[in-house]
C-alpha cells in the first residue's frame, strides 16, 4: 500500500497529478497538501474530492512540525512535491515570498521526510522523494532558429528537430544558471533535493519540466489570461516585441510523465520533460485569437487589434527549449496531443467554464491584476 502525500495539489499541474493518481490507484492513499494561497482552488478537485482514498490537508509546507506529524500520521512512502509560487512576474516583484516557499518549504519537507524515513525499521527502502522543477533553472538559449520559419518550430517529438534545428537545447546537464527571482528559487531546491540524496542518500528524482498550458491554470499566465481577456475583449498585454519563445506541453501529458517517472523512474536521476514544441509569443497568441473567435462564432481574427505591445518583462528569458529525449528513450514516454488539438481543448475547456474563471478573477487576484497594468 503506498501512501503519497502530494503538495500543491490544489494548483493547476498539481490538480491534474492528484487527479491521475486518485483514479488510476484505488489502493495508493493520495494526500493532497495545499496551502491554498490565491493559486489553490478545490473546486480544481471538485470532481474527485469525495473518493475514498483521496485526503485534503490544508497546511503550509514551511510548517515543518505539521509535515513530520502528517508524515507519521499516515505512515508516507513517497512525496511528489508541487507546491511552489510559480508566477515569474509575482517573483519580480516579491522575491521574499519565493525564497520562503520555493527554498525553504521544499528543506522542510525534505528535513521531515528523512527524520520519518530515517526512523523507520526499512529506512528508505520503497521511499520516494520526487521533486517537480522547471526548465526556467537552466537560463536563457539564444534564438537559433532559420529566419522565415513557420510556427511551431516542430511538433515532432523526435530527432529530426535536432537534425532540422541544432543541438542548442536544455539537456539534464546543462549548467543552472537562473534569472529571475523565480528559477533561482527553483533552482535553489533543486540544490538541496540532490543534497539530500548525496549526503544522506534520500531517494530523490528531479523532473525539469516546459511550460505547461490546459485546464485549471490560474489566468494571470499567459495562455488563460489571453482567453478570459480576448473573450471579454480586453487588452493581450505583449511584453516587448512578443518574440521569446516557450516550448509548451499539454498538462496531462506532463501528469503521466509524472506518474512513469514515480513508478519507474532512476533514483537520483533528473529528466528534463518536454514535447518539442516551441513557439514565439506573438505567433501563439495569433491562434489563440483565431481559436477564441472562431469558438464563440466571431470571424477569426476579428479579436487581433487587442494586442497592445507593452514594457518587456525585467530579465526577459529569450528562449526555453526541452530536449526530452532521454525520457523517451529510457522510459518510452511521448507526448499524446498535437498543439493543434491541445490548444483547441484548452481553449474550449475555458469558455465552457465561465464561472471557474469568474469565481477566481474577483477579489485578490483582481486587485494583484490592477495593480500590474492598472485598473480595467
Ligand atoms: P500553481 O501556482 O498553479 O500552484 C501552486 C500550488 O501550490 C497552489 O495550489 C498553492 O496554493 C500551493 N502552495 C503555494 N505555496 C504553498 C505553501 N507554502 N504550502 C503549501 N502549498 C502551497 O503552480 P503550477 O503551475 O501548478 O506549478 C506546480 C509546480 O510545477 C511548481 O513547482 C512549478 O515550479 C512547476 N512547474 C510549472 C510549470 C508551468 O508551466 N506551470 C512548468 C514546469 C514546472
Ligand atoms: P508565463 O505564462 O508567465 O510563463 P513563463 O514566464 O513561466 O514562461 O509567460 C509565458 C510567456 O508569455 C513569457 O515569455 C512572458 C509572456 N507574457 C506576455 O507577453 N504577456 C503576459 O501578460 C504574460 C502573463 C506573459
Amino acid at each position: 500500500m503506498k501512501s503519497i502525500i502530494i503538495t500543491g495539489g490544489a494548483g493547476f499541474i498539481g490538480s491534474h497529478v492528484v487527479r491521475l493518481f486518485v483514479n488510476k490507484y484505488p489502493e495508493y492513499r493520495i494526500i493532497n497538501v495545499d496551502k491554498l494561497t490565491y493559486a489553490g482552488n478545490l473546486a480544481n478537485l471538485k470532481d474527485i474530492e469525495d473518493k475514498p482514498n483521496y485526503r485534503f490537508v490544508k497546511a503550509d509546507i514551511c510548517d515543518f512540525d505539521t509535515m513530520y506529524a502528517l508524515m507519521q500520521e499516515e505512515q508516507v512512502t513517497g512525496i511528489i512535491h508541487l507546491a511552489a509560487e510559480s508566477h515569474v512576474d509575482r517573483s519580480i516583484k516579491d522575491p521574499f515570498t519565493f525564497a520562503r516557499t520555493n527554498v525553504m518549504g521544499t528543506l522542510s519537507l525534505l528535513q521531515a521526510a528523512k527524520l520519518y524515513w530515517e526512523a523507520q525499521p526499512e529506512k528508505y527502502e520503497g521511499k520516494r522523494f520526487y521533486h517537480i522543477s522547471t526548465d526556467e533553472v537552466y537560463g536563457a538559449l539564444e534564438m537559433t532558429h532559420p529566419e522565415g520559419i513557420t510556427p511551431p518550430f516542430s511538433t515532432q517529438a523526435s530527432s529530426e528537430h535536432h537534425e532540422a534545428y541544432g543541438e542548442d537545447f536544455f539537456v539534464e546537464t546543462t549548467k543552472y544558471n537562473p534569472h529571475s527571482p523565480y528559477s533561482a528559487s527553483k533552482a535553489s531546491s533543486d540544490h538541496f533535493v540532490r543534497a539530500f540524496h548525496d549526503t544522506y542518500g534520500m531517494p530523490t528524482i528531479v523532473t525539469n519540466c516546459s511550460n505547461n498550458y490546459g485546464p485549471y491554470q490560474f489566468p494571470e499566465k499567459l495562455i488563460p489570461l489571453f482567453i478570459n481577456n480576448i473573450r471579454h475583449r480586453k487588452p493581450l498585454p505583449v511584453y516587448g516585441k512578443g518574440e521569446n519563445v516557450r516550448d509548451w506541453l499539454y498538462v496531462e501529458d506532463h501528469a503521466r510523465a509524472i506518474d512513469l517517472i514515480f513508478h519507474q523512474g532512476t533514483i537520483a536521476e533528473t529528466y528534463n520533460i518536454g514535447g518539442f514544441n516551441e513557439w514565439k509569443n506573438i505567433d501563439i497568441i495569433k491562434v489563440v485569437i483565431n481559436t477564441v473567435d472562431r469558438l464563440l462564432g466571431r470571424a477569426e481574427g476579428e479579436d487581433m487589434d487587442l494586442i497592445t505591445y507593452v514594457t518587456d518583462r525585467a530579465g526577459h528569458d529569450m528562449r526555453y527549449a526541452i530536449d526530452s529525449r532521454k525520457l523517451q528513450a529510457e522510459l518510452g514516454w511521448e507526448p499524446s496531443l498535437q498543439f493543434e488539438e491541445g490548444i483547441e481543448k484548452t481553449v474550449r475547456w475555458y469558455l465552457d467554464h465561465q464561472e471557474w474563471m469568474d469565481n477566481i478573477t474577483s477579489g485578490e487576484y483582481e486587485k494583484y491584476y490592477d495593480d500590474m497594468y492598472g485598473k480595467r
